[in-house]
């Protein structure tokens, strides 16, 4: 028999491998908990990557949902719909931008901020228009939006990448004074406000700060990548309003319809006119049942008080996370704020994403070597004292063990 023939049969032989499966299959949710099909119990602490902003089966949502389905899923961008400006003003009053544009992604979000910047370029007569881009930064799998991205496995097999963009480290002020001396067809800066798959890598305040106001000197857009960081999950609607600034283009998703696929770019005055009739487009962006989910989403947020949660509930996780670990030798250090928290530890630990599902905790690791956290942000501070619980032990017994790991 060779070695093929031992193989065990794939659980999926007909879904193509794009991604690396724990072989759990989720049947059902409730809050923060998620039960797989064979009955056991997990703490949610990923949140499906940042997107269930309410949990799973939120009792308010549910019922709007159900209501919006048997009502209205989909009508096209060739009528209005009532519910598109309903939440394009709620964003607006949020991040005290102007306009919305609706997509259905993270990547779809960010390719139209792209779209945005080129085309204010071309309108001021810069025929071959440059964006500023990160090191370590991740905007999506789209050739656009890889080609943003700055991590080389992400773009590995699928050159020639999308020209036009110039990369600089993040937080070095310096290195993007001198690409702004040299490089006059830059329009735009984009970054996210925490990079979140490299590694829960915070933008400095300050850095932020100087940014808006090169960006304003110059005349570039500043566009902020809130697809992770934003919808509330650091304590404030946007992250970047930590640093008292405005983006002129900021991408959304995630988060934004707590399960259903919503995305948007949020505007200012600067770029909101930019797009016109027929520049742009997205079959499914701003359909009825994803603008409820949007809607709904905001509003329920609002009612119950979750910036604030995400805010104390992420202080009280992290806190508590270095005080068992600080001194632990191989964790190197907890960055992150509100509930989007990343623990380096000093040596990749991928492992531990199985290790946690086996002891009933759901959680990611992002660049190789960092413990990812961004739960629902209803987490109680008790069941955030269960995700200390369970993960403590798994870390610390993971660090002493001999550094094997993938
Ligand atoms: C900051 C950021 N931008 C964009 C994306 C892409 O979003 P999507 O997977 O919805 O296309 C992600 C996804 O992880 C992200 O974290």
């Amino acid at each position: 028999m060779s070695a093929v023939d031992k193989a065990p049969a794939s659980p999926e032989p007909h879904v193509m491998k794009t991604y690396g499966r724990l072989p759990i299959a989720l049947s059902h949710g409730r809050g923060c908990w998620v039960w797989d099909t064979d009955g056991k119990k997990y703490l949610d602490g990923l949140g499906g990557i940042a997107v269930n902003t309410l949990g799973h089966a939120h009792p308010k949502l549910v019922p709007a949902l159900q209501e919006q389905v048997a009502k209205l899923i989909h009508t096209s961008n060739y009528y209005l719909v009532p519910l598109q400006e309903q939440l394009a003003a709620k964003l607006c009053e949020a991040s005290g931008l102007d306009k919305v544009f609706f997509c259905s992604t993270g990547l779809e979000a960010n390719e139209a901020a792209i779209k945005i910047a080129r085309k204010y370029g071309h309108d001021k007569g810069i025929d071959r228009p440059e964006i500023i881009v990160y090191e370590k930064a991740f905007h999506g799998r789209s050739l656009a939006t890889l080609s943003a991205t700055g991590n080389p496995k992400v773009q590995a097999g699928f050159e020639p990448l999308v020209e036009g963009f110039v990369r600089v480290p993040l937080n070095d002020f310096a290195a993007i004074e001198a690409v702004a001396r040299t490089r006059p067809n830059v329009v735009a800066v984009f970054l996210e406000v925490i990079q979140g798959e490299g590694g829960i890598a915070p933008t400095r305040i300050d850095y932020l700060q100087s940014l808006r106001k090169l960006c304003d000197e110059r005349g570039w857009l500043l566009m902020l990548d809130e697809v992770q960081c934003g919808m509330g999950r650091t304590g404030k609607w946007f992250a970047h309003q930590w640093a008292g600034i405005q983006p002129d283009v900021m991408p959304l998703a995630k988060g934004l319809g707590s399960g259903v696929p919503v995305g948007a770019v949020v505007c200012g005055p600067k770029a909101s006119t930019v797009l016109g009739p027929g520049n742009h487009g997205s079959t499914f962006g701003g359909n009825p049942l994803a603008m409820r989910a949007g809607v709904e989403t905001l509003r329920i947020m609002e009612e119950e008080g979750l910036l604030q949660n995400a805010a104390t509930v992420g202080q009280f996780l992290r806190d508590s996370l270095l005080r068992e670990l600080g001194e632990v030798p191989g964790f190197v250090e907890i960055r992150g704020q509100g509930l989007m928290i990343g623990m380096e530890l000093d040596r990749p630990c991928g492992d531990l994403l199985g290790q946690a599902a086996q002891a009933g905790l759901l959680i990611s690791v992002t660049a190789d070597r960092v413990v990812r956290l961004l739960p629902p942000l209803i987490i109680t501070q008790a069941e955030a004292q269960q995700i200390v619980d369970l993960l403590v032990p798994l870390v610390k017994r993971f660090l002493a063990a001999p550094a094997t790991s993938t």
